[in-house]
Formats: structure tokens, sequence, C-alpha cells
């Protein structure tokens, strides 16, 4: 037994599965799916053969053709971060089918009643598998370390549409037999559902298997783009005019890293609980729709899930433990789009944002600094738990560096170059340095290596960006020590991006009085940015003003992304009246978890349990 990943139970001396066919029986009144999958081997397999699952229900292993039941067992009790290993054994087959069903718990899947969607009418699904939560939908090598094929059929209520990020196949009404054992044929073929068929024929990691099923409209962008969204016409329509600029976006990104292999590029708008800014499932980016503020900006999170088209989802990182060549590579990429697209001085502001970020983390890991590393050990360590800002920024750092040490030209090269060499691969850190020594030679006595992968904290030679926008910024909020606020005229030309930075880098407690101002002058709570208005309430609360609760109170209840969940939350349990902020974190997390993706559940459960 060999280990491939600190977070699956994949044994490296069996073989890795290179297609799964499932047929998957979405159950909206029970929250469960009933499932069979059947994987194709790259060649006969005699013995044990070890697939990760997590809260899933095995009904049996068959023969794939006689249906024959063949040996099974799941590992218990369940490992809290890996979930159950199911080992079955083969007798020298190229193939098996599983039948399977998860439970409503299963971490990966979202079920939404009709009134917790924008529409209130249909009931909505939806899935988020990164890192390691595909494991809860189906049984599989749940490694990024494993590439795989697949081809699914989704049985739906017929009144509704069902999306992924593979290849649209077509929809048409159930056949009987095409989901035994698992469902039986009065069920899968009843009158009122339908089945829709799709394939994903590029190898991909399993967590980038990815879909959505219920009141879906769509709107075509470009000549590769539709926007998908969830909700009324107002919602996919708005998000149509955000996303305009998504194939002026593609040709930049494929004139910086080479050709787009995926052909689509659609987005999918997700209901307000989805826990991330973007995830950016092949073919089909899902969103938040917190990033549809109507001027623009949420092109950055669409740039940033485009660059993973080639950074992460071509080349992708063989472990959780080389996570920043997934989100290092990405943000560099995406900061190279924003500048084509936008110009030097917002890709200076997201850098700058990036900054303040990455320093917060230093301070927010000074106990831990193993997650202040590029290369992190991640042996019993739960990924969503240590999920932070240092594998992007730190990670975009390093890479900044190299491109200043031998100048834009030759970096551009090497990129392209890695690119092409790795692509469908999964690799890890010390596969990238060796490329990096083999193509830039020298490379390692400029630029200390080591310190930057191994080493905890940031580098010396790590440099804040330049550029006259962000020294202004940074210079305003210095001056709120003297309890000077920003003058109208020195604000009038600002997006989201710069305030920002100006609050995020204004110290923290300010007089209340000083914060209350801010708001009255700046209207910062009635801000559509939510971006600005999570970093103004993190303010509010660490100056202890309590007026502005009720708007906390608002905002963690409408959202769920964890990129305002976590601060809000921590925000709350480290603030001046430290009772007071505890008992109301605990009781809007008792009011709101019923919302959360379970993933954003399973997180503020652990901050709350961290500041006990
Ligand atoms: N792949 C990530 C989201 C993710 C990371 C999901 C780890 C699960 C585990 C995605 O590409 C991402 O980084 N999203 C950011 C966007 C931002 C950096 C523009 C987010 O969600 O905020
Ligand atoms: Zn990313």
């Amino acid at each position: 037994m060999a280990p491939v990943d600190p977070h699956s139970f994949a044994d490296s001396e069996q073989p890795f599965a290179t297609h799964i066919s499932l047929s998957l029986y979405l159950d909206f009144s029970q929250s469960t799916i009933h499932g069979t999958a059947l994987f194709t081997l790259p060649r006969a397999h005699a013995g044990a053969i070890t697939l990760d699952t997590r809260s899933l229900h095995i009904s049996a292993v068959l023969h794939p053709e006689t249906l024959a039941p063949l040996p099974h067992h799941l590992s218990f009790p369940p490992d809290p971060i890996k979930g159950q290993a199911l080992t079955a054994t083969l007798p020298s087959l190229s193939s098996f089918l599983v039948a399977f069903y998860t439970s409503p718990s299963s971490s990966a899947l979202q079920w939404l009643s009709p009134p917790q969607t924008s529409g209130k009418v249909s009931p909505f699904v939806y899935t988020q598998c990164q890192s390691i939560h595909a494991r809860s939908i189906f049984p599989c090598q749940d490694t990024p370390a494993a590439r795989i094929r697949y081809s699914a059929r989704l049985n739906i209520p017929a009144g509704l549409c069902a999306v992924m990020a593979a290849a649209r196949g077509r929809r048409r009404e159930p056949h009987a037999g095409e989901a035994a054992p698992a469902c039986p044929d009065g069920t899968w073929c009843a009158e009122d559902r339908m089945v829709e068929e799709f394939q994903m024929e590029q190898p991909i990691p399993p967590y980038l298997f990815a879909f959505a099923a219920g009141e879906i409209r769509s709107r075509e962008v470009g000549p590769r783009t539709c926007v998908y969204a969830e909700g009324g016409v107002e919602v996919v329509e708005s998000a149509a005019r955000e996303f305009a600029g998504a194939e002026e976006m593609i040709r930049v990104g494929e004139g910086l890293f080479g050709p787009y292999e995926w052909e689509r590029f659609d987005l999918l708008v997700l209901p307000p609980s989805f826990p991330y800014g973007g995830m950016e499932n092949p073919r089909m980016v899902f969103l938040t729709p917190t990033v549809i503020k109507g001027d623009a900006s949420g092109a950055q999170v669409v740039a940033h899930e485009l660059a993973h088209s080639w950074t992460g989802n071509l080349i992708t990182n063989k472990t959780n433990e080389d996570f920043w060549l997934n989100e290092g590579f990405t943000t560099y990429a995406e900061r190279r789009i924003v500048e084509a697209v936008q110009g030097e001085d917002r890709a200076a502001l997201n850098i700058g944002i990036g900054w303040r970020g990455l320093n917060n983390e230093m301070e927010r890991f000074k106990n831990n600094m193993e997650f202040t590393k590029l290369k992190t050990n991640q042996e019993g360590v739960d990924p969503d738990e240590v999920y932070s800002e240092v594998p992007y920024e730190k990670g975009f750092h390093f890479l900044w560096r190299i491109e200043r040490q031998i100048g834009r030209d030759e970096f551009d090269r090497f990129l392209k170059k890695y690119i092409e060499n790795f692509k469908f691969q999964s690799v890890d850190t010390e596969t990238f340095v060796d490329f990096l020594k083999e193509n830039v030679p020298g490379i390692d006595q400029e630029i200390d290596l080591e310190v930057w992968i191994y080493g905890t904290g940031i580098p010396p030679d790590a440099a804040e960006p330049v550029s006259a926008i962000y020294s202004k910024i940074l210079s305003l909020s210095e001056k709120i020590k003297l309890g000077e606020m920003p003058a109208e005229e020195e604000v009038a030309e600002w997006c989201g991006q710069e305030w920002e930075l100006y609050l995020e880098n204004l110290p923290k407690p300010l007089e209340p009085s000083l914060v209350a101002a801010l708001d009255a002058r700046f209207g910062l709570t009635e801000s559509g940015d939510w971006e600005v208005k999570v970093a103004f309430l993190q303010l509010a609360i660490a100056s202890g003003c309590k007026e502005y609760m009720a708007v906390v109170e608002k905002a963690l209840k409408a959202v769920g992304r964890m990129k305002y969940l976590r601060p809000l939350y921590t925000a709350l349990l480290q603030c001046p009246e430290k009772e007071e902020g505890k008992i109301l974190a605990h009781r809007l997390f008792a009011e709101a978890r019923e919302s959360y993706h379970p993933i954003a559940q399973g997180v503020v459960e652990s901050i709350l349990s961290r500041h006990q």
C-alpha cells in the first residue's frame, strides 16, 4: 500500500480508472442521489481496488456484465478528513459497477428548497467538489493526481433543467434499465422525469466534476460563451451585461498562455449561498451572484477562473500540498489578463489588495507557520480548514519575482512552454522547480528558491506594487490616524476596489464616531459591492460600533460566500465586547446555518469552536 495523496485512500499500486460512466437519479424530495458508476480501468486488474467515499451508502459492487456481486467493504470508523475507503476485490476485470446513494449531508451538494432560490418556484441543487468533496457524490479515486474522462446521465424532474461542466448531449425520456440496480425502472422512468446526457472527453481531476439542476435560464454573450443563471430573467440579463467581455479575455488568455483547450467557456451564476467567488469548473465556470455589481468589476473573478483553464485545469497540482501551483499561477495569469483588458493601474490595485491580504494571513498563521509556506505538509489536515490567500498571493509574488529577474518576454516564453509541456498532467512543486532550473539556467543563483518554496513568511525580495493610485490610497488610509477622511473629490472616481484597498488598510480599531462618519459621507453600508460592504463591516465590528450589528446580521443571512463569512464571524468573535460578539455570532450562525452550503457550515463551525 503506497498512498499517493494525504487526502485520499487511493493506492499507487493499483490502476487509476480512466473513465466513469454515471447514471444519477436526483431525488429532490429526499435530498439524495441514487446512482451507478461504471469504472473503466486501463487494463484488467485482479485483486483490491480502493476508492474514496464520504457519507455514501454502497449498495453493491458488481461484475459489469453478469451483475454478479463482488466482495467489498467500507473502512470504519470514517476518517474525519478522508471519509471511508471502499475496497472491492476484482477477479481480473477491466471494468466494474458500483451502486450507491448519497446522504442529505453529502458535503459537495447543496439542496435548496424553492424559497431558498432567487426564482422561488423550483428547487435547486448544485455541486462544489474542490478540494475533496467529489467522493461525497460518487465513489472515486479522489485525488488530483488522477485524471479521468466521464459520461453522465442526470435524471431530473421534467420541469427542471440540468447543466454540467461537460459537453451537453441529448435531453430525452428515461430508458428502462439505465440505472439498474441503483434505481428501479418505475422510479427512473416515471412520467414526470427526463434524462439529460453529458460527456467530458478531456481527462480531468475529480475535483472538477460539477453539475447544477433547477430552473436555469441562459443568454449568449459571445461565440463560445453563454451565461446561465438560476432565477428570473433579470438575473440572467444583468449577468449577461456584466460578462459581455468574456470573449476578449479568452483571446488575451490565448495570446499569453496558448490555445484554449476546452471549446466552450460558459458561466453559471449560482444562488447567493455559493461558498466561493468562483470555481473553475471546465467549460462552465460557477460564480457567486455577488460578482454582478453592474460596473464590470466582476471581470476580475471571471479572469481568474478563465486563467485556471490553463493553470489548474490543464496543469493540475498533484496533491493539495502543491495547491500554490494552481492558485499562485492562476493569480499571476489573472493579473496579466486584467492588465491587458483593464490597464496597469487596475492590475496594481489588485496586487495591492492581495499584498494586504497576504500580510493579514501571516498574522492568522503566526502560531502555525507551516501554512505560510508554498509547499505545505497536509498530512492529517483538512484543506478547507487551512484555505488561505497564501498559495494565491505568495505564489503570485514568487512568479512575479522570477519575471522581474529574467524579464517579461523570457518569462512569457517560459510560461507557454511549461503549459505546453505539462498539459493534461498533474505535477508537483519539485517537477516545476526542475523544469524552471532546466529552462532558466542559473535561476537558483539569482533567487533563493528554497526560501520561496519551503520557507515560512514573506521572503525579503518580495515586492509591493508601485503605482500612483496605490500609493495615494495607502497615504489616505494613513491620514485617518489624524482624524482625516478623504475629500469628496479624491474619491469621485473610485470604484469598489479603491474602496476595498482603502478600508482594508485603515488601522483597527478606529474611533466609532469616525467609522460612522465615513459611512454617513460615503454610503459604504449601502454599497452594492460586497467587498466594500464587508470590508466596512469588519472595521465597524472591530471598532465596537454596535449600531451596525443589524447590517451584519442581514449580510450574514444574505450570502454564503466564505470570503465574507470568515472575516465577519471572526471579527465578531474578536470584537472589543467579546462576550456580546460571541453570543451574536452563535445566534446568527444558528439562524443562518441552513442557508449555507455544507462546506461553509463546516468552516464557520470550526471558526466558532476555535473561539470557545
Ligand atoms: N479554485 C478556487 C476556489 C476553491 C479553492 C474552491 C479551494 C475550493 C477549494 C477558485 O479559482 C478561486 O480561487 N476563487 C476565488 C476567486 C478570486 C481569487 C478572484 C474566490 O472564490 O474568491
Ligand atoms: Zn483559483
